[in-house]
């Protein structure tokens, strides 16, 4: 199966090389991406393909949730670097319906390490309890939670001193939120757009 992978990899380049030739070696010299994706790691919401971007388009981290917490070195290395070298224009937050790991944090079940990486969500969780237990279906409160958390986690970048004083500098950046529905494939914009200190509240 692992072999698979690899001869799967030799026709794609050479896919490219007969499509566009001076593409992958036009790659080699730089990035220039417009867009930062944050996204969930299920395997199903492969950020590049969703949205049918070509390679050196999208600077992507992923994650269980995709969590944004100020606490964790991965994320901020990854923000620094998409604003203040790349100066990515767009920050995509994409969360998704179905997510294995906001179940995890609506359910008082034991999960192991990943239940300390969840706290956000249950934050997230208990500033929404009214309207998400108000559902009748389980399903729909998990999807609920996810479109709130990637609200939550918009205004969590908004915050951060990376993004303030990108925007004091005049530089143009805007934060979206978008949930991914995995049952057909569709993207909807939440409408939670930040793109000035205003915008967060
Ligand atoms: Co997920």
């Amino acid at each position: 199966m692992i072999e698979q992978l690899l001869e799967n990899n030799r026709r794609w380049a050479e896919g490219w090389s007969r499509r566009d030739p001076g593409f992958l070696p036009s790659l080699a010299r730089e990035q220039r991406p417009d867009y930062l994706w944050i996204g969930c790691a299920d395997s199903r919401v492969p950020a590049n393909e969703v949205i049918d971007v070509a390679p050196g388009q999208l600077f992507v981290h992923r994650n269980v949730a995709n969590l944004t917490p100020p606490s964790d070195l991965n994320f901020l290395a990854v923000l620094s670097f998409a604003v203040k070298v790349l100066h990515v224009k767009h920050i995509i937050v994409c969360g998704h319906h179905g997510c294995g790991g906001i179940e995890a944090a609506l359910k008082d079940e034991r999960h192991g390490i990943v239940d300390h990486w969840l706290a956000p969500v249950r934050a997230t969780y208990r500033h929404h309890r009214v309207e998400i237990d108000a559902l009748a279906d389980e399903d729909a409160r998990i999807d609920r939670l996810a479109e709130f958390n990637v609200v939550d986690r918009v205004q969590d970048i908004a915050d951060t001193t990376i993004v303030r004083d990108t925007w004091k500098k005049g530089q143009k950046l805007a934060i979206h939120g978008w949930i991914y529905r995995l049952a057909d494939g569709l993207i909807r914009d939440l409408e939670v757009t930040a793109s000035q200190p205003e915008d967060v509240d």
